[in-house]
């Protein structure tokens, strides 16, 4: 198993482009505000629950400070006009032992692109390297793409339905 630190794999998009899916340095965090100036409403309100669009300092020290035990943080990049584009990420925190919260959010035009399906494959394998046995999600309801990433990942999933949000948990073992 690679060390999470300096997770690195290639996966191809469905229109046949390349996209690196690695682990998240702390200089990327121009490259992550980038990303984040680039998502629609849609997308940051169902990442975050809310119309979120700035971030305070501590936030954003929380996104990019990630010490790859408890909270493991990738990012995919492709290239756009020969440079290195940040354009999704996922992350899990961990919760209580043995259980982490995982959370995406791809800019909209990759989106349907497999980006999703991939960051979950790889940080659900870090996750298992890591010894945790179950990542959990809430997830708005109307939310089908992020509902399809936890079916198509091939774990054991059930789902919880509360008003306003499902509470999703996928066992890795
Ligand atoms: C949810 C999200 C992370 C999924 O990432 P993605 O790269 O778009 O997902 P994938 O391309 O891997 O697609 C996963 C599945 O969802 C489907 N899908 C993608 N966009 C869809 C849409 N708008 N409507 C219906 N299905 C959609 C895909 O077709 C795919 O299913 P398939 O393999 O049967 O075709 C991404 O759409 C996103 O960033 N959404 C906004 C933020 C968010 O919801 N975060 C989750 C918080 S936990």
């Amino acid at each position: 198993m690679m060390e999470a630190a300096r997770y690195s794999a290639v996966e191809l998009l469905r229109d046949g482009r390349r996209v690196e899916i690695r682990a998240l340095k702390p200089d990327d965090r121009t490259g992550l505000a980038a990303a984040v100036g680039r998502a629609s409403s849609q997308t940051l309100y169902r990442r975050f629950f809310g119309p979120k669009r700035e971030f305070s300092e501590r936030e954003v020290a929380f996104f990019v400070n990630v010490d790859f035990v408890s909270h493991v943080a990738l990012v995919a990049v492709v290239e756009e006009a020969g440079r290195p584009m940040i354009v999704g990420g996922g992350r899990y925190v961990v919760v209580q032992p043995g259980k982490a919260e995982v959370a995406f959010a791809i800019v909209d035009q990759y989106q349907g692109q497999g980006i999703g399906a991939a960051l979950m494959r790889h940080l659900a394998a870090i996750a298992k390297g890591a010894g945790l046995k179950e990542l959990i999600a809430e997830v708005l309801p109307d939310n089908i793409p992020m509902l399809k990433v936890f079916e198509k990942s091939g774990f054991d999933f059930t789902t919880k339905r509360e008003p306003g949000v499902v509470h999703v948990v996928l066992r890795l073992s």
